[in-house]
């Protein structure tokens, strides 16, 4: 399952990049609004952080198939590889994707509630979807469930069309996507943290440290190969 990390924020991509195995990075208008900051500059800065190696998904702001065209383009040629054009779903949104798919740009479906939505998507030449988990838990759907027959109908269709999990809020609802085979998730930072985080592993490191210091001192493995070979 590819982690993909939903934010703009320079100092956290950073750091979510350095110290986690990261495929990528999100964004979408409340995102990008929460930096206030120049749109342009913001995801040139994002995209030389992040590499050519990454995806980097940016939503279309335009209301109408040509605008998303056309702000597709745009974004190409500031981003250049690598880029997933994400397109709320709907009927604009599946004209766009369409035209897009048969010029070869990458598209993530993206605003999707339901099953029939991410099959409409996909066949209509969408790389991702990306159902929203936390809001279909909040109204009494469920979230996991929803991603679950999607990636079965996938599956029973034989499509190539990869589910993107996003909007979560407990590291809880992301393991279930994983169990559900959900092939890619976009988590917020504090997610990503609350995934790794296991005091019983602080512990366990704690006592290895103080083992070896007991015998050891301070000395690392690498201090007495260096000793050794000096
Ligand atoms: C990502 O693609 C979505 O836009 C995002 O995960 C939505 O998350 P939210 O429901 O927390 O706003």
């Amino acid at each position: 399952m590819l982690y993909i990390v939903d934010t703009a924020n320079i100092e956290k991509i950073r750091h979510c990049i350095e110290f986690f195995p990261v495929a990528g990075i999100t964004t979408n208008p409340t995102i990008i609004s929460k930096e206030r900051t120049d749109f342009l500059s913001l995801i040139t800065e994002i995209k030389a952080i992040i590499g050519p190696e990454r995806m980097f998904h940016i939503q279309v702001t335009g209301q109408t198939a040509d605008k998303m065209v056309r702000e597709a383009h745009a974004l190409r040629n500031i981003v250049g590889d690598n880029l997933y054009v994400k397109i709320p779903i709907g009927e604009e949104g599946l004209k766009a994707t369409m035209a897009l798919h048969k010029e070869g740009f990458h598209i993530t479906e993206t605003a999707i509630f339901t099953q029939q939505q991410a099959l409409m998507a996909a066949m209509a030449g969408a790389d991702f979807v990306a159902p929203y988990v936390n809001r279909l838990d909040n109204i009494i759907s469920d979230g996991v469930n929803v991603v679950s027959e999607i990636v079965t109908m996938f599956r029973q269709y034989q499509l190539s069309t990869k589910v993107l999990a996003a909007s979560f809020k407990t590291a809880e609802q992301v393991h279930k996507i994983s169990m559900v085979g959900g092939h890619a998730v976009t988590v917020n930072p504090e997610i990503l943290d609350a995934l790794l985080y296991h005091p019983l592993t602080m512990y366990a490191i704690d006592d290895f440290s103080a083992d070896w210091e007991s015998v050891y001192g301070k000395k690392t493995i690498l201090d007495m190969v260096e000793e050794e070979t000096n």
